[in-house]
């Protein structure tokens, strides 16, 4: 009932003519999916790729959006600039963006209202750290998370949760499948008690963290887990276009 999405999360990798290359060599890989097709890429790519992606499957997604329409924010891109390139999706909240940026819970709340509001559909990341979860913290976490990062949402439906785990972000460590189903499990009986169950059970909630070819299987048979946010296996087209044709 709810439909698969992977998304690559290219994070500050690729140029826009490297992006462009890699682009052109998944089109082909991808074109027979089930699943939404997405790549979320650095902003100054933008352009060239969207440009690339003109008649494939692949939507096109950015790495983050101010909550502010317009105005004095320098270096700072907004969602009418990214709509203008034909962007769909935008990650919003990323750990790395909470633990170097200064992104809090606040910040992903704004940034996620205001995507919304301009059409855009937000990938809001959440997830614990390790001494988090090793504290026993984890549900804690990710209630606050949830609360207080969507707070106003009026449809729930119209986002994506992805679900990192931090400490599974680029260690090669993944959640067990069990261990990614429960916790994702947790986020959608969080998502039922803050906003409706009905909504809840149509939210998509991806799961992110060394996630590959060799465990995508595996990880999308869970009942819970609705696709990926993939780092380091969305950089190299037979990788990620594995992930997408995990059901083949
Ligand atoms: P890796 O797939 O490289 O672990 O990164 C996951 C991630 O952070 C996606 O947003």
């Amino acid at each position: 009932m709810r439909k698969a999405i992977i998304a690559g999360n290219w994070k500050m990798n690729n140029t826009a003519s490297e992006g462009v290359a890699l682009v052109k060599a998944i089109a082909p890989l991808v074109t027979e999916a089930t699943c939404d097709v997405v790549v979320c890429v650095p902003a100054i790519d933008i352009p060239a790729v969207s440009e690339a992606l003109k008649g494939t499957n692949i939507r096109l997604g950015a790495e983050n959006v101010h909550f502010a329409e317009k105005g004095a924010y320098t270096g700072e891109i907004s969602a009418a600039m990214l709509k203008e390139y034909g962007v769909e999706y935008v990650i919003i909240g990323h750990s790395e963006r909470r633990q170097y940026f200064g992104e809090t819970d606040e910040t992903v709340n704004k940034r996620t209202l205001t995507a919304l509001t301009a059409g855009l559909t937000p990938i809001v990341c959440v997830g614990e750290t390790l001494e988090e979860r090793e504290t026993g913290k984890t549900e804690a976490v990710l209630h606050r998370q949830l609360e207080e990062g969507l707070k106003g949402v009026e449809d729930i439906t119209k986002l994506v949760i992805a679900y990192e785990p931090v400490w599974a972000i680029g260690t090669g460590k993944t959640a067990t499948a069990a261990q990614a189903n429960e916790t994702i499990g947790y986020i959608r009986k969080t998502l039922g008690e803050l906003f409706c169950e009905k909504c809840a059970a149509k939210v998509r909630i991806q799961y992110g963290g060394s996630m590959n070819a060799g465990n995508c299987k595996e990880l999308m048979a869970q009942e819970e887990i609705d696709g990926g946010l993939i780092g380091g296996a969305s950089l190299k087209a037979p990788d990620f276009s594995a992930i997408v044709n995990y059901d083949k």
